[in-house]
């Protein structure tokens, strides 16, 4: 016997338009690289993994997280920043409230569709998110594929946007509250934000996938407020419309890994009375997002 083994992974599809699980995989224990390459070969082509029945403290979360590449500092929380100063890696996503303070971002609230930070040059190009507490019902994260959007676009829509690059809103978040530092009202041309194409070359895989961050505030640059909202309207209207959508159902120790460049996702709401306690990584982006040829 070879010294060092593969771990034969199952990689079980969601059987929906994206996502899949990995089963036989402990996350605490050493992974090999040839069992990694095949983790990272089926994150390419399922988009979101899950690995169900994990058992992970911070120290291993972000070790595993830092196969897929470098991490990202948490990012700045609305308010006051619940993160940990031990490990600035790790966000804290939670609705749990002690002595009158949120010990994580994000509340209670539904979030709208969105790509994480896509809001700066360099967005993420994958999130991690580990379920520690879970509530029994509510707080499902949908994932939304990109690709699949983009390639059932009209052949008209596909035209319109061919060149067209969008401004993403970098003054709120997904639940729709003001960042620190930012004004209530900009104009389009003022607002602060990153711009990218509305149409993406994956880096990896080569795919055309339909880039879009979140629909509040953003603007297709060069056009009119009107002309702008009624295309983003368009595209948001196809996407909604269409049944490419996977639904997790959190469980404690599910991690889930999605590909942040060609999916979106969103958060249901959240029973307030039900604790959710979520810990989260980010993996970072070398490169910009690239206008399909
Ligand atoms: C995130 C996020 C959704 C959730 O962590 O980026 O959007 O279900 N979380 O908590
Ligand atoms: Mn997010």
């Amino acid at each position: 016997m070879a010294a060092t083994m593969t771990k034969a992974i199952e990689i079980v599809p969601t059987g929906g338009a994206l996502g899949a699980d990995i089963r036989g995989l402990d996350l605490s224990a050493d992974i090999d690289d040839a069992t990694f390459r095949a983790v990272y070969k089926a994150w390419n082509d399922h988009l979101v993994l899950r690995f169900r029945g994990q058992s992970l403290d911070d120290d291993r979360l972000v070790e595993f997280s830092r196969r897929f590449g470098d991490l990202d500092m948490a990012p700045i929380g609305a308010k006051d920043s619940p993160f940990s100063r031990q490990r600035p890696e790790i966000a804290v996503i939670s609705n749990i409230v002690v002595e009158g303070k949120a010990i994580g971002g994000l509340g209670n609230s539904e979030l709208v569709w969105h790509q994480d930070m896509s809001y700066n040059d360099l967005p993420p190009k994958a999130s991690l998110l580990y379920g520690v507490e879970t509530p029994p019902v509510g707080g499902e994260t949908f994932f939304y594929n990109l690709y699949s959007a983009f390639e059932t676009l009209p052949e008209r829509l596909k035209a319109r946007i061919q060149g067209l690059s969008c401004k993403h809103d970098a003054t709120r978040n997904s639940s729709g509250q003001l960042r620190q530092g930012f004004e209530e009202r900009y104009s389009n041309q003022d607002r602060p934000g990153a711009v990218h194409p509305l149409a993406v070359r994956h880096p990896e895989s080569g795919r055309t996938s339909l880039y879009l961050g979140r629909r509040p505030n953003a603007w297709v640059v060069g056009l009119s407020d009107a002309d702008s909202a009624a295309l983003l309207d368009e595209l948001w209207a196809h996407v909604e419309s269409g049944p490419f959508v996977w639904a997790q159902e959190w469980r404690q120790g599910d991690l889930v890994i999605w590909d942040n460049r060609c999916t979106l996702h969103r958060r249901n709401t959240l029973d307030p009375s039900l604790r959710r306690l979520m810990h989260r990584t980010q993996v970072r982006d070398g490169a910009r997002p690239v206008a399909s040829a």
